[in-house]
């Protein structure tokens, strides 16, 4: 893997505080790994090749926490009613086509093409029931260039004949298929996670055998998590033995502790929910865009990031209406500022540099170390040409990086983009 060094405005956010400008600063990365920012090259790193992207902004890549490549046909259509509804007249319709092998591959086609030319450099996702169409997602993924982990869901109840799985124990039989084969495939930048779609549609049993498998094969889990208020007391009713909806999945095995666990949403999770998230170390994927498409809620990200919960964001696709994580950046600011005017004014809005945190090194974290240019974090980065948008003065840098999200600079203003240190656009 090449050495170099990018030279431009880099903007990042180690913390939580503020963002960290440096202008006309020096990025090095070397072996797919950030050396640092510096202003001027240090004597170690002479004779590295230097990538002059002068004016320009370099930013890390975004992490999207959460999304439905199977869903990716229908963004922008559909969102006339609330979540379970929606799953029937919609989601479930759409992800039953991935029974069809030619479909998959066109669908799955689109939607890696799509991330690949966008803005996001890793991302969470979730399939459907179908193995063989999961391990599609999989092979198209690997291709995009982008770290993914891509889920093959399970469903035993609640669900359309033609997309509920046969019993817990086929379900839990086709994941362990889907580990196994996916680990055959040797892919670099792609991996599996454990995919309960939520507790609605998966059996106690069928939690319990996915339990196991996480534990067997030392996976992480993705699912869903007190989005809706249907959907909550639907899944109260399903679970009574559980003392909240997060407890369902933590009786499993299925709620962080010793692994990696996030889960979408948490608009209505309570006090004893978010201390159990904080106490095993689960991430919240903030999905703003869904929330209001189909009408979900607001969820107190201030009040999360007070009690140090883990955050990042999320497009969720369907239910969001676009991959675009500069969206779902000022998505998440918008309806904070909803939240403080309507709900609590003692929850202060989200500033620009938090949601910024929460798009990179915040989501970045389950990951690993990365969406931050400090010294030994993977070089995921995007370098951005915002001198098309029209504007008749010069403006900081730090106004530059701001107006480049609210006005959407992922569509035509990326000139650059590396994963792990690979140059892919
Ligand atoms: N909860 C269970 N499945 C889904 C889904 O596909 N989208 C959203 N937004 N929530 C869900
Ligand atoms: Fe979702």
């Amino acid at each position: 893997m090449s050495n170099y060094v990018l030279k431009g405005h880099i903007c990042h956010t180690p913390d939580l505080n503020g963002p960290e400008i440096r202008e006309n600063a020096y990025v090095v990365c070397e072996n797919g790994i950030c050396r640092g920012v510096f202003d001027e090259i240090p004597e170690r790193f002479r004779g590295i090749e230097v990538t002059d992207c002068t004016n320009q902004l370099i930013i890390p890549g975004m992490m999207d926490l959460h999304t439905h490549a199977s869903q990716f046909a229908f963004r922008g259509t559909g969102m006339d009613c609330e979540l379970l509804d929606w799953l029937n007249r919609y989601a479930f319709p759409e992800e039953s086509r991935f029974s069809d092998p030619a479909y998959a591959e066109k669908a799955y086609g689109l939607f890696a093409q799509t991330m690949r030319q966008g803005a996001t450099t890793r991302v969470v996702l979730f399939g459907t029931v179908h193995t063989d169409a999961s391990l599609l997602l999989m092979d198209c993924m690997e291709k995009s260039g982008l770290v993914s982990y891509v889920g093959k869901v399970n469903m035993d109840r609640n669900a359309p004949p033609e997309l509920q799985e046969e019993s817990a124990f086929r379900s839990a039989e086709e994941t362990r298929r889907f580990i196994r084969e996916s680990a055959a495939r040797g892919y670099r930048k792609t991996k599996p996670i454990i995919t309960p779609r939520f507790v609605i549609s998966c059996t106690d049993e069928l939690l319990k055998e996915l339990g196991k498998i996480r534990k067997e094969h030392g996976l992480p889990v993705q699912s869903h998590l007190s989005e809706n208020q249907e959907e909550i007391k639907t899944t109260a009713a399903l679970t009574p033995e559980a003392d909240f909806y997060g407890d369902a999945y933590d009786r499993a095995g299925l709620f962080g502790r010793d692994g990696k666990t996030v889960m979408a949403h948490c608009v209505y999770s309570g006090a004893e929910e978010t201390e159990r998230i904080r106490e095993n170390g689960v991430w919240i994927a903030h999905c703003p865009a869904s929330n209001m498409n189909i009408a979900s809620g607001i969820a107190p990200i201030r009040r999360y990031l007070e009690q140090g919960l883990r955050v990042g964001l999320g497009t969720d696709m369907a239910g969001g209406n676009s991959e675009s994580m500069f969206q779902a950046v000022v998505d998440a600011i918008q309806v904070s500022k909803m939240y403080w005017r309507y709900i609590d004014r003692d929850a202060a809005p989200l500033k620009f540099h938090e949601a910024f945190y929460m798009a990179t090194k915040g989501g970045g974290a389950f990951f690993g170390k990365t969406g931050s240019f400090e010294e030994g974090y993977a070089f995921d980065a995007l370098v951005l040409d915002d001198t098309c948008l029209p504007c008749a003065r010069e403006m900081p840098v730090a106004e530059r990086l701001e107006k480049a999200f609210y006005t959407r600079m992922d569509q035509q203003g990326i000139r650059m983009k590396f994963v792990d240190g690979e140059r892919i656009l």
